[in-house]
C-alpha cells in the first residue's frame, strides 16, 4: 500500500558541479561548489539559516577518500551546523534515496525547508580500485568471490535480455551515440562530446603523432572497431560504460507552502516510489528490474499520471542496456521494445519520449552517490525551460527521474511538475 504525501513538497533551487575529475579536490570541496550554484539559483534569494536538515547521498566516501561520517562535516562547510545531518547509503541510488528521506520529512509536516545533496569523488583511486570498491554494492559473500564486477553483472544482463529479445548488441551503441550527443550539449558533462567529436580527436592524436591514422567512417564504424572500443566485460565495450566520476549536485526542498518565498516556478514533486530486491544471482528475470517496476507502480499511483503522460526521464543509464530495461520497466516501451527505442530515435530529445537529455551517466558521468540527485537537476532546468541548447522542443509538463543502486536491488522514481 502507498499512500499520498500529507502536504505538498517542492524544489526551489538546484545546483550542480561540472561532473569529471578534480585531482585536487574532495567531497566537501564539490559540495560546496553544488551548493553556491544551488544559492544562485534561487530565483528570489534564500539565507541558508532558513535550512533545517541536510540529506546526503554517497555511496562511499570511507572507500573512496577514507572519510567516514561526510554528513556532518559537509554541513559543517556550509555552514549549516548544529542542524541534524545525515547520509543515506544505498549504492548508486543514495542520492534518490536522499531526496525520498527529505521528501518524507517534509511531507510529515518535521521540517519546512531542506538541503539534499550528493556526493562522491571516485578517481583518487586507480581504476582496479574503484572497480573492486564498487563490486561491493553486490553480495560479496556470493558475487564477489565468483569475480563479479559491475561491467560484469550488466553484461549479464544484456546477454540475457539479448537472447530473450533477439536485440542485435549494435542497438546498445545507439544509446550511447544519443547520451554522448546530448552530453556534448551539457556544459557540466564529463564528456561533453560527441562520439563523432572522440572519434575526430583520435584522428587528429594519431595525425600529430605521424603514426597510421585510422579509417573510420563514421561513428557506428569507429564503435565497432575493438581497437577504439574495446570489451570490458563482453558484450559490453568502453562506450557502453558510464565513467568514473567526481563530482555533487544540490537540491533545495520545501514545503508547498512556502515554496513562493523562494520561487514563483517551483517544481512539485507528485510521486515518489522506492523498491528493492535480491540480489542478481537471487533471481530468475534477468531482463527487467522488479524494484523498477515497483518503485514506478508507486510513483505513478501517487501522482496519478500514467507513463505516457510523462514528457522527458532522467533514467540510471550505468551501462547502455540499463536504459534499455529503464525505459521498459518504466512503461514507456513494452518488454522487449527498449532497444528498438533507442534504434528508431523514439528517446532522442526530439521523440516521443526525451530520455537522458544531460547525456545520462553515460556521458555526463556517474559520482554514484551524486547521480540521483544531479538527475534532478536536469529536471529542474528542463521543466524551467532553462536547459539551453538541449531544451527539448516538446513543452514539459510532468518528468520522472529513475535511480538504481546495484543491480537493482535498490530503486527510487520520482515525479515531478510545474507549480
Ligand atoms: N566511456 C567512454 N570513454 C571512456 C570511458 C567511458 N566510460 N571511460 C574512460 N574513457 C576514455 C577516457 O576518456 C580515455 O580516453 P582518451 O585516451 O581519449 O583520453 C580512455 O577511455 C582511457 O581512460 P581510462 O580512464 O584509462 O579508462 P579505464 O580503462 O581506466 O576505465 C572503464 C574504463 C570502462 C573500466 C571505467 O570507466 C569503468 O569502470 N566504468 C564503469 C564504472 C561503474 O561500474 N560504475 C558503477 C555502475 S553501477
Amino acid at each position: 500500500m502507498t499512500g499520498k504525501l500529507r502536504r505538498g513538497v517542492a524544489v526551489v533551487g538546484a545546483g550542480v558541479t561540472k561532473f569529471g575529475a578534480y585531482p585536487r579536490q574532495d567531497s566537501r570541496d564539490l559540495f560546496v561548489d553544488a551548493f553556491r550554484e544551488l544559492v544562485a539559483s534561487v530565483d528570489k534569494g534564500f539565507d541558508p539559516a532558513a535550512v533545517e536538515a541536510l540529506y546526503i547521498g554517497n555511496y562511499s566516501s570511507d572507500l573512496f577518500e577514507h572519510q567516514g561520517h561526510l554528513a556532518p562535516i559537509l554541513a559543517d562547510w556550509v555552514g549549516l551546523t548544529p542542524r541534524a545531518a545525515l547520509r543515506v547509503e544505498d549504492a548508486c541510488a543514495s542520492g534518490g534515496v536522499a531526496l525520498r528521506q527529505a521528501v518524507l520529512a517534509v511531507a510529515s509536516g518535521l521540517y519546512d525547508v531542506v538541503l539534499v545533496g550528493g556526493v562522491e569523488r571516485m578517481t583518487a583511486l586507480p581504476t582496479e580500485a574503484v572497480t573492486d570498491t564498487l563490486a561491493t554494492a553486490g553480495d560479496v559473500l556470493y558475487e564477489f568471490p565468483a569475480g563479479f564486477t559491475f561491467p560484469g553483472f550488466y553484461a549479464a544482463m544484456a546477454t540475457a535480455y539479448a537472447a530473450r529479445y533477439g536485440m542485435p548488441y549494435e542497438a546498445l551503441m545507439e544509446v550511447a551515440r544519443k547520451n554522448h550527443e546530448n552530453g556534448s550539449l551539457n556544459d557540466k558533462a564529463q564528456f561533453g562530446m560527441t562520439i563523432r567529436e572522440v572519434m575526430d580527436r583520435r584522428i587528429a592524436r594519431a595525425e600529430e603523432k605521424g603514426g597510421p591514422v585510422p579509417e573510420w567512417r563514421d561513428e557506428r564504424e569507429f564503435l565497432r572497431d575493438p581497437g577504439a572500443n574495446p570489451p570490458v566485460a563482453w558484450p559490453l565495450r568502453l562506450f557502453d560504460c558510464s565513467p568514473i566520476t567526481d563530482g555533487a549536485a544540490a537540491l533545495l526542498v520545501v514545503a508547498s507552502k512556502v515554496a513562493r518565498r523562494f520561487t514563483d516556478r517551483p517544481l512539485r514533486v507528485l510521486g515518489t516510489g522506492q523498491a528493492s530486491d535480491a540480489c542478481l544471482y537471487g533471481r530468475t528475470d534477468l531482463t527487467s528490474l522488479r524494484a523498477a517496476r515497483e518503485a514506478a507502480a508507486q510513483a505513478y499511483r501517487m501522482a496519478g499520471v500514467t507513463p505516457s503522460q510523462i514528457k522527458l526521464a532522467e533514467v540510471h543509464d550505468c551501462f547502455t542496456i540499463a536504459e534499455v530495461l529503464a525505459i521498459e520497466d518504466l512503461g514507456f516501451f513494452p518488454p522487449g521494445q527498449g532497444w528498438r527505442a533507442a534504434v528508431d530515435g523514439a528517446t532522442r530529445r526530439d521523440g516521443r519520449i526525451p530520455v537522458n537529455t544531460s547525456g545520462g551517466l553515460k556521458a555526463k558521468g556517474h559520482p554514484v552517490g551524486a547521480s540521483g540527485v544531479a538527475q534532478v537537476v536536469e529536471v529542474w532546468k528542463q521543466l524551467r525551460g532553462e536547459a539551453g541548447p538541449r531544451q527539448v522542443p516538446a513543452d514539459v509538463d510532468l518528468a520522472l527521474t529513475h535511480n538504481v543502486g546495484g543491480t537493482g536491488q535498490t530503486c527510487v522514481v520520482h515525479i515531478f511538475g510545474r507549480g
